[in-house]
C-alpha cells in the first residue's frame, strides 16, 4: 500500500518522464499512465484511501491531490513546449527568408480614367467644376433641346441606340443611349442660373460598326460656359489652354468653321501634331496634314438658351465636346480605340 512518500516519489518519477517526451504522443501516454481513469498509478492509489484508518485519511488525500496537481502542470507545461516546437519547426520549414520577396502586383487606373481626371483637372484649373448625367436619356435632351427637332437631317450624324423599357415605353418620350454628353447642357441649363462653368465627362452610346477609332460605347466630355460678356475669344482662350496643358506647351489650336445644330457659329478644334508636328506625310497619327481634329465647339445657340428661358440678349454662352478616347490615344500612340477596350494587359500595363 502506497504511503505519502510513495506518491511524491511517483509524482518526481512522472514529472522527470512527462518533461522528456517527444511529442503528443508520447505525452498522452504519460498522461494515461498516471492520471487514466481506469489503470493510472494515481487513480490506482485514489481507490485504497477507503482502505485506510480514518485518521491516515486527510494526510493521504492531501498526498493525492498534491502528486496530481504536480503531474498535471507538467503535463500543461510539456504539451506548451512541444506545441511551440511544432510551430517553430513549421515556420522553419516553410518560410526561407533568404528568398527575394515575390513582386506585389499593384493595380493601376485605366488610360480612360486617367484621361477623364486629366481632363477635369485641367479644366478645374479654367474654373469648370465637373459634373456627371445620365447615359439613358430622353429624345428630348439628347436631340430636341438642342435645336434637333425629329425629322432634321442633322439626326443621321448620332446614328441613335433606342431603348425599350420594360415597364413600357412611353410614346412621348422615347428613350435612347445618348450619343453625346451634350444634353447634359440642357439639364445643367435647367438646373441653375448663370453664371455657369462645368465640364461633363461621360459614357456615351452609338448604333456604330466598330473601327481602328470608333466604338459603339465611348466617352465624351463636353464643357460650358454661360455668363453675361462671353465671346468666341474666351472659348478659344481656354481651349488653347486645355491644349497646353495636356498636350504641352507646343501645341497649336486650329478653329475652323463647322455646323452642330446647337452652336452657332460653330466650329471644329484640332490640335497640331504632336508626334510629327506636321512633317511626316505617312504619320499615322494625323494622317499626314499635321493637324489631328479633336471637338467641336461654339457659341450655344439662342434657340438653346430661349428654350431653357434664360434670354439670348443678355447671357451668351460656349460649348465644347470632343472624345475621351481620342485623346487618351493622342497621349498615348495608342494607333487603335478598340485596344483601351480589350482588357490586354500587355497593353494596359504600358500606361
Ligand atoms: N456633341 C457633338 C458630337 O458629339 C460635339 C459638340 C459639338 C459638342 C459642338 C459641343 C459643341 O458642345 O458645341 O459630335
Amino acid at each position: 500500500m502506497a504511503g505519502p512518500q510513495e506518491l511524491a516519489a511517483i509524482a518526481d518519477r512522472a514529472v522527470a518522464e512527462i518533461g522528456a517526451c517527444a511529442d503528443a504522443a508520447a505525452l498522452e501516454a504519460a498522461r494515461v499512465r498516471y492520471l487514466g481513469r481506469k489503470d493510472g498509478e494515481i487513480t490506482r492509489a485514489t481507490k485504497e484511501i477507503a482502505t485506510l484508518a480514518a485518521k491516515d485519511k486527510p494526510a493521504f488525500g492531501a498526498a493525492i491531490n498534491e502528486a496530481k496537481a504536480r503531474i498535471e502542470a507538467a503535463l500543461n507545461a510539456r504539451d506548451a513546449e512541444l506545441r511551440g516546437e511544432s510551430v517553430g519547426r513549421t515556420l522553419r520549414d516553410r518560410i526561407d527568408l533568404t528568398l527575394p520577396p515575390r513582386p506585389v502586383r499593384v493595380g493601376r487606373l485605366h488610360p480612360v480614367t486617367t484621361t477623364i481626371r486629366e481632363v477635369s483637372r485641367i479644366f478645374a484649373s479654367l474654373g469648370f467644376e465637373t459634373v456627371e448625367g445620365p447615359e439613358i436619356e430622353t429624345d428630348y435632351y439628347n436631340f430636341e433641346a438642342l435645336n434637333i427637332p425629329p425629322g432634321h437631317p442633322a439626326r443621321e450624324k448620332w446614328d441613335t441606340l433606342w431603348i425599350t423599357s420594360p415597364l413600357g415605353d412611353d410614346p412621348a418620350k422615347p428613350l435612347l443611349g445618348r450619343t453625346h454628353t451634350s444634353p447634359m447642357q440642357v439639364r445643367i441649363m435647367e438646373q441653375r442660373r448663370p453664371p455657369i462653368r462645368v465640364v461633363i465627362p461621360g459614357r456615351c452610346y452609338r448604333y456604330e460598326a466598330t473601327d481602328a477609332i470608333r466604338e459603339s460605347i465611348f466617352f465624351q466630355y463636353e464643357g460650358l460656359a454661360i455668363d453675361e460678356k462671353l465671346t468666341m475669344a474666351d472659348l478659344k482662350g481656354v481651349l488653347y489652354s486645355f491644349a497646353r496643358q495636356f498636350f504641352g506647351g507646343e501645341r497649336s489650336v486650329r478653329f475652323r468653321p463647322d455646323y452642330f445644330p446647337f452652336t452657332e457659329p460653330s466650329a471644329e478644334i484640332a490640335f497640331s501634331c504632336f508626334v510629327c508636328e506636321g512633317k511626316d506625310p505617312r504619320c499615322h497619327t494625323c494622317g499626314g496634314d499635321g493637324w489631328i481634329e479633336a471637338a467641336g465647339c461654339g457659341m450655344v445657340h439662342p434657340e438653346v438658351l430661349r428654350r431653357v428661358g434664360y434670354d439670348p440678349s443678355r447671357y451668351q454662352g460656349f460649348a465644347f465636346g470632343g472624345g475621351i478616347e481620342r485623346l487618351a490615344m493622342l497621349k498615348s500612340g495608342a494607333p487603335d480605340i478598340r485596344l483601351l477596350y480589350q482588357n490586354d494587359l500587355r497593353f494596359l500595363e504600358a500606361f
